[in-house]
């Protein structure tokens, strides 16, 4: 039987900058398109992930981490930190900069295949933190599902600036 191989690697803006013309292109090409095919799945009007906004002043602190299967990326993490205000369980109001995983995807087809695991644990293995001190933008479903799998994390709570934070969050 033929074994798949995944390669999971990390890539910062800096990295992405070094590329070469040709590899930029023929890399921001397969980024687009599963930026795009995310956005969907998120039902985003927009691609929240795209080479070129990896690329923008303002995403300097946020790190790419893609699997491949031979040459195709067949799935992204992108985390990074971000200024937030969030509220106390006493209704107080806290400014904190989390890390926070901004955007996550795999391929249709290689869904539910431990995809996702390898990448998220490919990330905390990077920061060394627990994911309950994570912000997560926008969960959808399926990640709402995944964190109560793999790691126990129920009942979120979703905050008004639309991230959501489980118990163990520091505030
Ligand atoms: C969330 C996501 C990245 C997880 O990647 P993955 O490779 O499917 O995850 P794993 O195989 O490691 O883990 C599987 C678990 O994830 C959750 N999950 C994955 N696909 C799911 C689906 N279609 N419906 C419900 N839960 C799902 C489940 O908990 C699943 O466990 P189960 O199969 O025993 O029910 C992937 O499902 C995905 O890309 N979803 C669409 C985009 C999205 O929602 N991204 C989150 C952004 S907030």
């Amino acid at each position: 039987m033929e074994s798949i191989c995944y390669n999971v690697e990390l890539l910062t803006p800096t990295m992405l900058n070094d590329f070469s013309n040709e590899m930029k292109s023929k890399f921001g090409f397969m980024l687009d398109k599963l930026g795009r095919e995310s956005a969907i799945s998120q039902q985003l009007n927009d691609p929240i992930t795209s080479f070129e906004k990896l690329l923008s002043p303002v995403a300097t602190s946020h790190n790419l981490i893609i699997c491949r299967n031979d040459d195709n990326i067949i799935g992204y993490l992108k985390y990074g930190k971000k200024d937030l205000y969030f509220y106390k369980k006493d209704g107080k109001v806290v400014q904190s900069s989390p890390v926070c995983l901004l955007d996550f995807y795999v391929s249709d087809i290689y869904q539910r295949q431990g995809i996702g695991l390898l990448l998220f644990k490919n990330m905390l293995e990077i920061l060394s933190i627990n994911p309950c001190l994570f912000a997560y933008d926008r969960p959808s479903p399926k990640l709402i599902s995944f964190l109560a799998k793999h790691y126990n994390m129920k009942n979120g709570d979703l905050q008004p600036n639309r991230f959501m934070i489980f118990d163990g969050f520091k505030l």
